[in-house]
């Protein structure tokens, strides 16, 4: 079937309608590109041409498809540029998302008008990029600096009020229909185009300003300092500046960043489909029950609340009950106060709560989520109560981080209806959500924990069942070789350091002091009797655990904290315990470089994750990356462990990996490929 032109134009009297008919989003892929180009063309003759698009939205962006291919004529800045010079002025009619390219088209008309919905953004930067149709050029002229720097180099999204009150649209309607209409029957005089307007004066220490919190807040990543330097590039005439900024976004597609940022973007989209879930279709579920209401039971209370969903909480009696419940009402509140909630849907959402300490009120829920204390014994209890009150269909879900969920369910009839889904804390705030299948779990159960995932905001994983699952057993080989760097001669500090280095929030001893020591070590002393004798077992950690010292609750852990506070401080009774464990064991300590320390990590980190991948435990490397990503802090911008391997060269990382291993033969196995 032959598809209809992406963009077409007719003529109503001496109006031109331009419509751009390219979905699912309308990029400005190629024959968008040359449509919009003819269209400059095709409209000589009427008054004004309208530019609009069908379908949900506006030009939402390029097409990311294209990036790794050299670009095609016509250029988006050409037809851009077209645009603002057209003889005949052009009016963006805009709805739906005005994304990229879309935008930069936008800017090129002679008037904007928008629905009120409609989302506005220079997203580039998240990708890795800069925009490269005259976007960072445009962009101060229409809003000046100091908007334009929040804009470019963050990746906002504004709102079509935002837009308004910045000056950089001139209608803001609800029907779209009737304002342009009554917009073109009594047409403004033609603006100066914004190409050729000066950028507005704005404070010279912006610039320096800027420039500092950017550094702070990108951890290492570059675009946001690249949008930066382009739009200052805007105090110089635009024909001379916009080559500039088309060459930088073309440069700049090339870099590892942007492949690494790209990765990311399409890896969510893809783990989001597991060939797992193919053609099963998910249940509606509107009512779940939340069993302990502790750290981790109020945080998914809360996601799920915020998810729209109707929650009931079961504590063990009424006094924990009634703990949880406030601890659940704080946390809405908190979103109250971070905006994400109006205080009309606090009251809605604490309408759909209730937490309680009878199992009975499970009944009616189509879904349980179990977190209580990690403990088998203790979460079979629970499960043999659920089943007593739910329905046989119901489906049963653990939180478990360790345990074998096998086991767990290991006295359910209906084993098709068990899973995993394994959150991260704080529940409500962190993307991640691992799906846990075990190898009963039916394909709609599976496709329904996805689709809770998603209407709880969430990035979900499917996982198969190992020690850890994907992220807490790649945690668990992450901490081991740290440990050995600390026994043969590192001290926590420099780790940490070195990791940050890297582009991690934080290294891996002041997560621990933050999380907490006891969970790791209660699962490490469960698994001693089966530990392979051949692995090296560095106690360094079971030794702060037996002096109490478990992390910042306690404050001390592998740092000290003075009242409270939550800043590491070095503490030389910890630095002598790693000195005296070393000679204790006849090493001889030697020095790590930063870059030594941080690529050893690396390496251990995506051969686990080649492991997890060989032995069927995640579908995919993508899939690993962004439990990486977003459970663990990744930087996004080197696109995860796999991505990052991937892109120093899977050799240069085995070899890394050989180097490791050969120290310490027993603890370590190398993954075939990666
Ligand atoms: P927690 O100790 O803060 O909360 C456990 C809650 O369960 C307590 O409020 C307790 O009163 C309640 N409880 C115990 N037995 C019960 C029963 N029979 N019926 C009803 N309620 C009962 O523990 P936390 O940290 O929330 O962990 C819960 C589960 O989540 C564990 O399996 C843990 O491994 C897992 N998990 C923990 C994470 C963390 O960062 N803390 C992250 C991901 C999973």
């Amino acid at each position: 079937m032959q598809q209809p032109p992406p963009v077409k134009v007719e003529r109503e009297g001496d109006i031109a309608w331009v419509t751009i008919d390219n979905p699912p989003v309308n990029a400005t892929s190629i024959g968008v590109r040359q449509g919009l180009a003819n269209a400059v063309e095709a409209v000589k003759g009427a008054r004004v041409a309208v530019l609009t698009c069908a379908g949900k939205t506006f030009i939402a962006g390029g097409d990311m498809s294209e990036f790794d291919a050299p670009p095609v004529e016509p250029h988006l800045p050409d037809v851009v540029q077209m645009i603002e010079d057209s003889e005949v002025p052009f009016v963006a009619l805009m709805h739906g998302n005005v994304l990229g390219g879309g935008f930069e088209v936008a800017m090129a008309c002679a008037w904007r008008i928008a629905a009120s919905d409609t989302r506005f953004g220079l997203p580039e930067v998240k990708v890795g990029l800069i925009p490269g149709a005259g976007g960072t050029q445009r962009l101060p002229r229409l809003v000046g600096m100091e908007a334009a720097i929040d804009i470019a180099c963050s990746g906002k999204i504004l709102t079509a009020q935002d837009l308004l009150d910045l000056g950089a649209v001139d209608y803001v309607a609800e029907d779209l229909q009737s304002a342009v209409r009554e917009f073109v029957t009594d047409l403004p005089d033609r603006p100066v185009p914004v190409s050729q307007r000066d950028v507005p004066k704005y404070p010279p220490e912006l610039i320096e300003k800027s420039r500092e919190t950017l550094l702070k807040r990108s951890k290492g990543q570059q675009s946001p300092l690249e949008n930066l330097t382009a739009l200052i590039w805007s105090s110089e005439p635009f024909a001379k500046a916009q080559p500039k900024e088309r060459a930088r976004h073309l440069e700049l597609r090339q870099r590892a960043e942007s492949r690494a940022l790209r990765h990311a973007f399409f890896a969510e989209r893809n783990v989001a489909r597991p060939l797992a879930i193919k053609g099963a279709i998910p249940r509606d579920i509107s009512r779940i029950a939340v069993v302990g209401g502790g750290l981790m039971g109020a945080g998914i209370a809360t996601a799920a609340l915020l998810g729209g969903l109707s929650v009931t909480l079961i504590e063990r009696d009424a006094d924990a009950a009634a703990a949880a419940h406030e601890r659940v009402a704080g946390l809405l509140q908190g979103a109250v106060s971070r905006g994400k909630l109006t205080g009309a849907q606090l009251q809605d959402r604490m309408e759909a709560f209730r937490a309680v300490d009878d199992y009975a009120a499970a009944a009616d829920a189509q879904l349980a989520v179990e977190a209580v204390f990690e403990d088998l014994a203790v979460k079979q209890q629970v499960f043999a109560e659920l089943a007593e009150y739910m329905d046989g269909e119901a489906i049963l879900a653990t939180n478990t981080s360790y345990l074998d969920p096998m086991e767990i369910f290991a006295g359910i009839n209906n084993q098709a209806c068990c899973i995993g889904l394994h959150f991260f804390s704080p529940a409500h705030v962190m993307k991640l959500l691992e799906i846990v299948r075990t190898p009963h779990t039916s394909s709609e159960v599976i496709a329904t924990g996805f689709a809770i995932g998603k209407r709880l905001g969430k990035i979900s994983v499917l996982s198969g069942i190992c020690d850890g699952f994907i992220g807490n057993r790649m945690l668990a080989a992450y901490r081991r070789e740290a440990d050995y760097l600390l026994a043969d001669g590192a001290l926590p500090y420099q780790v940490d350091e070195a990791m940050r280095e890297f582009g991690m929030p934080m290294g891996p001893y002041e997560l621990q002091d933050l999380t907490g020591l006891q969970i790791a070590w209660a699962n490490r002393k469960r698994n001693a009797a089966t530990r392979n004798p051949q692995e090296r077992y560095v106690t360094i950690a079971d030794q702060l655990c037996e002096n109490g010292r478990f992390g910042q609750r306690t404050g001390k852990g592998w740092y000290r904290y003075d009242d409270g506070n939550r800043t590491p401080i070095r503490d030389p009774d910890v630095e002598s315990l790693i000195e005296s464990y070393s000679a204790a064991h006849d090493i001889q300590r030697r020095e790590f470089r930063t870059e030594e320390i941080s690529s050893r990590l690396i390496a251990v980190l995506s051969n686990e994750g080649a492991l997890i991948v060989e032995e069927g435990i995640a579908e995919s490397a993508e899939a690993v990356d962004m439990v990486q990503i977003h459970g663990y802090g990744f930087p996004r911008w080197r696109g995860g462990p796999m991505n990052y391997s991937n892109e120093i060269g899977p050799a240069v990382s085995r070899q890394t990996m050989e180097t490791v291993a050969a120290e310490n033969p027993g603890s370590w196995r190398i993954a075939r490929e990666r």
